[in-house]
């Protein structure tokens, strides 16, 4: 076999069989394939695709281009994988409350991407946390917490990381086969029982039409059921941030209301959606209503909280956490209020914008190597469909200095918009696609 007739057929709009996708996928991890012919070989699948039944070979080849961690539980593995949106940290408030109904959580996480944050950058605005731990120490954690979020252990998907650095800069990014494949060849590589997908669709995601989302949750879950997973997707809104802050202390402080009271957030809202689904396929409970209703439960009597205190015990954070997040979690010197510029409703968010406003206080990355502040962000963000008075916050920027605050304030006060009348505001869970 080798890299140039792979590439041909794929210019014949023909699809390469499985061993060959498998040659490929190996020749990606160990250098065997150069970039020019991972680039042609990218192009040749954005343009011509590569079918169903190619695109579940290229996953399961990628995956198996390196490391598959296998667990010795007493419970289902399940996992849960979003596409990524401005103030997403779903994650924090699910794998506790999943734990506390017995199954087991290893979710391997990332880092902030453009405008979107990063889990792994949320949980390490938590005083001592440290997200980078060997398998060996994660296995234990599982074992003694049922959940534990890291950064990927070992060589995860190693094809992956090569050829999504290659589409990177080839403008083949966006091609369903590629993204499906690279999501995909990540998450199985943990062996779950069950997964969910939360794919999220609006401004403030990647995809920005439903006609788009659903059509990447099905190539997903149509491909992970194909390579052995039970896997379900939930098309939930992304038109608004999930949680009122944006910014890394922020929304673990916006997490910790969710777990410790305010039992209609949004964030629990959505966890109780995944949760259910996830507890379904899992075989954990009848029905995905029951397990949302389970879910909820969990969420609301504190068990989750605490569960949630254990696992960042476990990783290094404050015992006392859970009880007294307020003291540990750093804050910025300025925090300026973004007044209203006129009276009206709340009729639409650029989240985008705001994730970018984000990054430019220093609580993302514009390259890898930027160094994050974890106190800076924006909070108490007004809801779509919310009234305002002129002059009134329409939220607050927190800020390292008071220049810096000038500048995001102005982008969030052109980033909300208001209007005379009220919109109807989009439902949370546009649509479910079950395994
Ligand atoms: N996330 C990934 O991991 N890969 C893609 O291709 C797109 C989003």
């Amino acid at each position: 076999m080798d890299a140039r007739s792979i590439i041909a057929k794929l210019r014949q709009s023909e699809v390469p069989t499985r061993e060959e996708l498998i040659w490929f996928a190996q020749g990606l991890a160990d250098g065997g394939v150069s970039d020019a012919q991972a680039g042609a070989f990218a192009m040749a699948v954005c343009m011509g695709g590569l079918g169903a039944q190619g695109r579940a070979d290229l996953t399961v080849a990628m995956r198996d281009s390196g490391e598959v961690l296998s667990w010795d539980v007493d419970g289902p593995v399940i996992d849960k994988h979003s596409t990524g949106g401005v103030g997403d940290c779903v994650s924090l408030v699910l794998a506790p409350a999943l734990a506390e109904c017995g199954a087991y959580i290893p979710m391997i996480s990332g880092r902030g991407l453009g405008h979107t944050g990063g889990t792994l950058d949320k949980l390490e605005a938590i005083p001592g946390v440290s997200t980078q731990i060997s398998q060996d120490r994660l296995e234990q954690i599982l074992r003694d917490t049922g959940a534990a979020i890291v950064g990927a252990t070992g060589q995860i998907a190693p094809a992956d990381k090569r050829l999504y650095a290659v589409r990177d800069v080839t403008a083949t990014v966006e091609s369903l086969d590629l993204i499906t494949a690279s999501i995909l060849s990540k998450k199985l590589a943990v062996s779950p029982d069950a997964l969910v997908l939360d794919v999220k669709v609006g401004s403030g995601a990647f995809m920005k039409t439903i006609e788009d989302a659903l059509q990447l949750a099905r190539a997903l879950t149509e491909t992970a059921n194909t390579a052995g997973c039970r896997t379900s997707a939930v098309i939930t809104d992304m038109n608004q941030p999930l949680a009122p802050a944006l910014g890394n202390a922020l929304e673990v402080a916006e997490v910790m209301k969710a777990l410790t009271g305010a039992a209609c957030s949004p964030l629990a809202e959505i966890s109780a959606e995944l949760g259910g689904v996830l507890l379904s396929d899992a075989g954990m409970c009848d029905t995905v209503d029951q397990g949302c209703a389970k879910i909820t439960e969990i969420i609301s009597d504190g068990r989750a909280a605490d569960r949630f205190g254990r696992m960042m015990a476990a990783v290094g954070g404050p015992v006392q956490f859970v009880d007294t997040w307020a003291r540990f979690l750093p804050e910025a010197d300025v925090i300026q209020e973004v007044p209203a510029p006129k009276d009206g409703y709340v009729t639409a968010i650029n989240g985008e914008a705001l994730g970018l406003a984000v990054v430019a206080l220093g609580g993302g990355r514009q390259v890898e190597s930027d160094q994050i502040d974890p106190a800076v962000g924006v909070s108490q963000l007004l809801r779509l469909g919310d009234r305002v008075a002129k002059g009134e916050p329409l939220a607050f920027v927190h800020a390292a200095r008071e220049d810096a605050a000038h500048r995001a304030a102005a982008t969030i006060s052109a980033a909300v918009v208001i209007e005379d009348r009220p919109i109807a505001v989009p439902d949370l869970v546009h649509e479910r696609i079950t395994a």
